[in-house]
C-alpha cells in the first residue's frame, strides 16, 4: 500500500494549479443516469472516487469513454438498465447514493447495498428517504440494502430538517421530471449544488434558486445531452492556502473561484495570512507572525468541515491556544491522535478541539484516517522537522489529483512509497 514520505522544513514557492471539484464531479456523473444520452464532461479530476461512480454507472450499462490526457469523460446513460449496481462498488464511497434519485426518476425504482466512505460518523440516509418518499416513492431499507419503488413522480414541498448535501442533491435529481413544482426548503447551499444545477439546467431541467436555501424545481418532459465544465475544488484550494501558510511560505494558486472560498479566507486572514486575489488566481503568504484562532464548522457559507482536520493542523503550529469546533460530523477528530505522534498539543473535549500551539512539529510515523485527515497530516509533515511517512494514503487519492507532484512542483521534499 502507497505511503507518502515528507522531509519537512522547506519553505515553499511558484505556482499550483486546482483541479476541478471532486463534490461537484460525483453528482454530475450520476445526473447523467438522467437522460439516457451522451453527456461530455470537461476538466474531470482523475480522480479514485471519480473512477468509482464512472465504474459504479458501467455496472449498470453506461458507455465511457475516459481520456485521461484531456482530462475528459463521456457518458453514454442509453442502455443503462434498472438493476442494481455492483456492490462492491457502492460499498467503497458514501456518494455512491447519488444514482439514486437519477435512478427513481428515469426508472421509477432503485435497489442499491447501503454505501460505505470516510468513516467519520453514523451518516444516517433518513433525509434522502424523507425527501423521495415526499415525491411518492416507497422505500424499504432492507439488511444491507435500500430500494424504492414510484409508478409516478409528483411535486412536492419537502423541508429538510438539515441541509445535507447528499440529500438536497438526490432530491433534486428525482425531482427535474416529475410532474408538477418541488420545492425543497433548508436545502444545502454549497457551491457544488448549484453546480449540479447548472450542469441539470443545461440538459434542459427547470431548477431555480440553486446556491440558496430555497430550490425551485419544475418538472421537465424529457432531459438532452450536454457538454459541461465543473467548478473548482475550493477544498483542494483550501488544502493549499494551509500549505502556505503551516509552512509560513508564499506562492500563487491558480484555477480559483474566490467567491466560494470566502469561508475559508475569513478565518486564514483572522490568522493572519495574507490573501490576494488576482483574477482566477490568489497569492497567499503565510511568511508572517499567525494567530490563533477559534473555528467551528458549519454548512455553507460557514466554514467547510472539510477543512476542519487542515486547520486543526495548521493551528497546531500558532503560538497560543485554538479551539476547533466540529458540528457537522461526530466523529472527525481521528487523526489528532496522530497529530499528536508528531508533538502536536491537542486535547479532545466532546465535539470540540482545544488545540496549544507549539513551535515545531516532529516528522512520525503516522496513518491517514480519512480523505482530509491525510491531506492534514501530510501538510504537518511539510512544516514538521525530519521525516513524516503517513501510510494509508488511499484515502488522499480518493479526493486530491497527484498531490505529492503539486507539492514537489512548490519545492517539497516529497515522495510517494509503493
Ligand atoms: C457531502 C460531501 C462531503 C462533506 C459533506 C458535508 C460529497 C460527495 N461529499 O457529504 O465531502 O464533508 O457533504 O459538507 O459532496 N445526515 C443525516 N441524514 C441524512 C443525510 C445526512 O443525518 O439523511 C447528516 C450526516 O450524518 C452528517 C450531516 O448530515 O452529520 C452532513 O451530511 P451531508 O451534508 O449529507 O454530507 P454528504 O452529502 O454525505
Amino acid at each position: 500500500m502507497s505511503k507518502i514520505v515528507v522531509r519537512g522544513g522547506r519553505k515553499l514557492h511558484g505556482e499550483v494549479q486546482i483541479s476541478s471539484a471532486k463534490n461537484s464531479v460525483l453528482p454530475i456523473i450520476a445526473g447523467c443516469i438522467l437522460n439516457g444520452d451522451k453527456c461530455v464532461i470537461n476538466n474531470v479530476p482523475m480522480l479514485e472516487d471519480v473512477f468509482v461512480i464512472i465504474d459504479i454507472l458501467k455496472s449498470i450499462g453506461a458507455k465511457v469513454d475516459i481520456n485521461k490526457i484531456e482530462n475528459k469523460v463521456i457518458i453514454d446513460t442509453e442502455d443503462i438498465k434498472d438493476c442494481m449496481p455492483d456492490s462492491e462498488l457502492v460499498k467503497k464511497m458514501r456518494a455512491s447514493f447519488l444514482i439514486m434519485g437519477p435512478m427513481l426518476c428515469r426508472f421509477g425504482h432503485f435497489k442499491i447495498s447501503l454505501p460505505g466512505g470516510c468513516n467519520i460518523g453514523t451518516r444516517p440516509i433518513d433525509l434522502h428517504i424523507k425527501g423521495l418518499s415526499a415525491l411518492g416513492a416507497k422505500i424499504n431499507v432492507g439488511y444491507g440494502y435500500v430500494e424504492a419503488f414510484a409508478k409516478k413522480l409528483v411535486g412536492s414541498n419537502v423541508y429538510l430538517d438539515f441541509p445535507s448535501v447528499g440529500a438536497t442533491e438526490n432530491i433534486i435529481m428525482a425531482a427535474v421530471m416529475a410532474e408538477g413544482e418541488t420545492i425543497i426548503e433548508n436545502a444545502a447551499e454549497e457551491p457544488e449544488i448549484a453546480d449540479l444545477g447548472r450542469f441539470l439546467n443545461s440538459m434542459g431541467a427547470n431548477i431555480m434558486g440553486i446556491g440558496t436555501d430555497t430550490i425551485r424545481i419544475i418538472g421537465v418532459k424529457s432531459l438532452k445531452g450536454t457538454t459541461y465544465k465543473p467548478i473548482s475544488d475550493r477544498i483542494e484550494c483550501g488544502t493549499f492556502m494551509i500549505a502556505a501558510a503551516i509552512t509560513r511560505s508564499k506562492f500563487k494558486i491558480n484555477g480559483v473561484n474566490f467567491e466560494y472560498l470566502k469561508p475559508i479566507i475569513a478565518k486564514l486572514t483572522e490568522a493572519g495570512i495574507y490573501i490576494e486575489p488576482k483574477g482566477n488566481s490568489v497569492i497567499v503568504d503565510g511568511n508572517r507572525e499567525l494567530r490563533h484562532i477559534d473555528v467551528k464548522t458549519m454548512p455553507y457559507p460557514g466554514f467547510p468541515t472539510d477543512m476542519q482536520s487542515q486547520i486543526t493542523g495548521l493551528l497546531c503550529t500558532v503560538k497560543g491556544t485554538s479551539i476547533i469546533t466540529e458540528t457537522i460530523f461526530e466523529n472527525r477528530f481521528m487523526h489528532a491522535a496522530e497529530m499528536k505522534r508528531m508533538g502536536a498539543n491537542i486535547k479532545i473535549d466532546g465535539r470540540s478541539a482545544v488545540v496549544e500551539g507549539i513551535s515545531k512539529l516532529t516528522g512520525a510515523k503516522v496513518r491517514a484516517t480519512d480523505l482530509r485527515a491525510g491531506a492534514a497530516l501530510i501538510l504537518c509533515g511539510l512544516a514538521a522537522e525530519g521525516e513524516t511517512e503517513v501510510s494509508d494514503i488511499y484515502h488522499v487519492d480518493r479526493g486530491y489529483v497527484n498531490i505529492e507532484e503539486k507539492f514537489k512542483l512548490l519545492g517539497a521534499d516529497i515522495e510517494r512509497v509503493n
